[in-house]
């Protein structure tokens, strides 16, 4: 039963919170009038609860930390069919988004302003088809590892709530973490992976190298792309498959 399986799902990863609740504390930031006037009118009529998302018979999609939104805004209009949630607590990035929803009209995408830690152990099992995450917080230093959105339970967790074939894409300009996914990912077996191409922005401009269309990455290019490529460095795709 799926509600049963989404709260034992969630007992078993409370252990997780203590280890990682400083990497997701809230982020107000600073905000523009623009964004802080959208946060508050439209946080609620976009909001959806984990038991709302469980009861929602559309296909479904998630972006973990999807920052000023512009990606996950791009898919909603691409594949309106299914329900796309947004993972954020950068709240200024929140209301812009929000704002770009209600002006574009977009109806197939939900905000939840929680810790995706929290978030996919409420979720039902093998109900997601799609996870996205570009450009997570490296947090270089080695002190700080234990903060990264990637690690083993984490992957457990993305487990739980994907369908089987389902996919996780992550990007990442930071190289170190970049090799930190990858062996993270080929320690666990349930995942299969479709795509591992590095991009290099400086041979891209001179064409000695392949772009994002090219590579089979869905996303256009995000804010922390830019400012990874403007400090000359080298963007990594990633695709994984649930292969059991
Ligand atoms: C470096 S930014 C990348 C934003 C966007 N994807 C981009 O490429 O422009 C990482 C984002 O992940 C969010 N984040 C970090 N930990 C998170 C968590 N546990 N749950 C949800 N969002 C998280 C942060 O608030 C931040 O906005």
């Amino acid at each position: 039963m799926p509600q049963q399986d989404s709260a034992s799902n969630q007992n078993a990863d409370m252990s997780l919170y203590s280890d990682v609740e400083h990497s997701y504390i809230r982020r107000r930031g600073r905000f523009t009038k623009a964004q802080a006037s959208a946060l508050e009118r439209l946080a609620q009529h976009y909001r959806m609860s984990t038991q709302e998302i469980n009861t929602d018979l559309r296909e479904l999609g998630i972006e973990i930390g999807f920052g000023m939104g512009h990606e996950l805004i791009v898919w909603g209009q691409e594949q309106p069919q299914k329900l796309l949630l947004g993972i954020e607590l950068y709240q200024p990035g929140i209301g812009s988004m929000l704002s770009r929803l209600e002006n574009l009209k977009i109806g197939n995408v939900a905000l939840v302003d929680e810790p995706a830690q929290k978030v996919l152990a409420e979720l039902t099992p093998k109900s997601v088809s799609e996870i996205r995450i570009f450009f997570p917080d490296p947090w270089p230093k080695k002190r700080h590892l234990k903060r990264r959105l990637i690690q083993p339970e984490f992957l457990e967790q993305m487990l739980v709530v994907l369908k089987p074939m389902g996919i996780a894409r992550l990007a990442t300009d930071w190289a170190e973490y970049g090799e930190w996914m990858a062996e993270h990912f080929a320690m666990n077996t349930n995942f299969k992976c479709e795509l591992d191409a590095i991009r290099d922005p400086i041979l891209a401009e001179s064409g000695l190298t392949t772009s994002l269309d090219s590579l089979g990455a869905v996303r256009g290019r995000t804010k922390f792309e830019t400012r990874g490529e403007k400090l000359g460095h080298r963007i990594r795709d990633f695709t994984y498959r649930r292969v059991s």
